[in-house]
């Protein structure tokens, strides 16, 4: 029988709360599929740190890798001092792992209700940088305390590393609508600005399919919020992205809907999954987090791995869920075992 060798970091806050539903979901998809699940657990995040000190270590890194994939739920701890985990453990594995391509589709769902008024159809990709710009962590600070303090966190860009992205978005915006956005900042950010536009004018001749846009990143702002159905394929750097992908929550009904995939399409290290929400401390240990966004993860983890029929499922399921329950008040659990049960249904009527 063909195994899936999943990874499974819960990590702390909600991670720990959501990580059990999309475990249970993934389970129920993929039976009957032939392909058998077997998890390993790693205790990493804010209890191992106060317990050891560690946050990853190589030998971590060096066990993860073998793994087909990973399924995280969230890093980051009040009890922590931030960026820590953030760094040194999530950050560390998107860089470790090459997860170049940070994939964050944006939907909304049927019945699903968006704060805007007019949203129209949703439906667009966010392909985000993951392994470079202002998140290397180059930079530092000098005469540390004092007003004469100086911070510096600089944005690195190369050529190969924007263009690997570029074109995976490329590929993807031919695959669906045929449209690219490149979200940048052009006018203020020269450098990094004309290194990503230029990049995008020579590869897009090889495209003579797609049509290409540009917008600066602040006027993106108003175009995601008064019409966001005119975009199919958004491709941006690593801190745009991030930010882009809260508000994408937001407006397609909650961040907690909103799923990712780190991926690193030449298969040489595992891709990670993940939901695009944080560890969410205010409401940790309530039951109360919405598992939807890591369920739907794991639907982006079977299309992965060419389960696309059990993605289908996964998918189908929490659409219905979400119409069937407009303003529920139930619990990540309740919601997982519903999902699951309907998943594990589709299957069998299927075949
Ligand atoms: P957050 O995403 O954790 O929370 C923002 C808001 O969204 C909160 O009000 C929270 O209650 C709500 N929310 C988030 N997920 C939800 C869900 N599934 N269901 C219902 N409501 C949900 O962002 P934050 O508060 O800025 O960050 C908290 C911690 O998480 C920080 O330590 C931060 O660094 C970390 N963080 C980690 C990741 C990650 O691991 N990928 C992502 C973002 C933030
Ligand atoms: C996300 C998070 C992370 C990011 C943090 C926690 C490092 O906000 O996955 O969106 O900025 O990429
Ligand atoms: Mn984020």
């Amino acid at each position: 029988m063909n195994t899936l060798d999943l990874a499974v970091i819960p990590g702390d806050g909600i991670g720990q709360e959501v990580v059990p539903e999309g475990l249970k979901v993934l389970r129920a998809a993929l039976e009957g599929t032939g392909r058998d699940l077997v998890t390993t657990n790693y205790n990493l995040g804010a209890s191992r740190w106060h317990e050891t000190g560690e946050t990853l270590t190589d030998a971590d890194l060096a066990s993860l890798k073998c793994h087909d994939a990973l399924l995280l739920g969230a890093v980051g701890d009040p009890s922590v001092p931030s960026g820590v985990l953030e760094r040194g453990l999530l950050l560390k594995l998107r860089f470790a792992f090459e997860h170049y391509v940070n994939l964050r589709p944006t939907t909304l769902f049927p019945h699903v209700d968006s704060p805007l008024a007019n949203p129209g159809a949703v439906d667009f990709v966010v392909v985000r940088e993951g392994t470079e710009g202002a998140y290397v962590g180059a930079g530092g600070a000098l005469r540390e305390g004092g007003v004469h303090e100086v911070a510096t966190e600089v944005s690195i860009n190369t050529a190969h590393g924007v263009e690997r992205v570029v074109r995976y978005a490329f590929d993807l915006a031919r695959k669906r609508r045929k449209k690219l956005t490149l979200v940048h900042k052009h006018n203020v950010l020269v450098h990094a600005g004309r290194l990503w536009k230029r990049i995008v004018e020579e590869i897009a001749p090889e495209y003579s399919d797609v049509e290409v846009d540009y917008s600066h990143i602040d006027a993106m702002m108003i175009y995601l919020v008064q019409d966001p159905s005119r975009f199919d394929v958004i491709v941006t750097d690593n801190l745009f992205g991030d930010i882009i992908t809260d508000l994408a929550g937001a407006i397609s009904g909650g961040i907690g809907l909103a799923a990712s995939g780190n991926l690193n399409p030449s298969g040489e290290f595992p891709s990670m999954f993940e939901p695009v929400h944080g560890s969410a401390p205010d409401i940790a240990g309530k039951g109360i987090a919405n598992p939807a966004a890591t369920i739907l993860s794991v639907a982006l983890l079977l299309e992965s791995i060419g389960e696309d029929d059990a993605a289908r499922r996964v998918r189908e399921a929490v659409t219905e869920d979400l119409a069937n329950n407009p303003d529920s008040a139930r619990s990540c659990a309740e919601i997982g075992d519903v999902i699951a049960k309907a998943v594990r249904e589709k299957g069998s009527s299927d075949s």
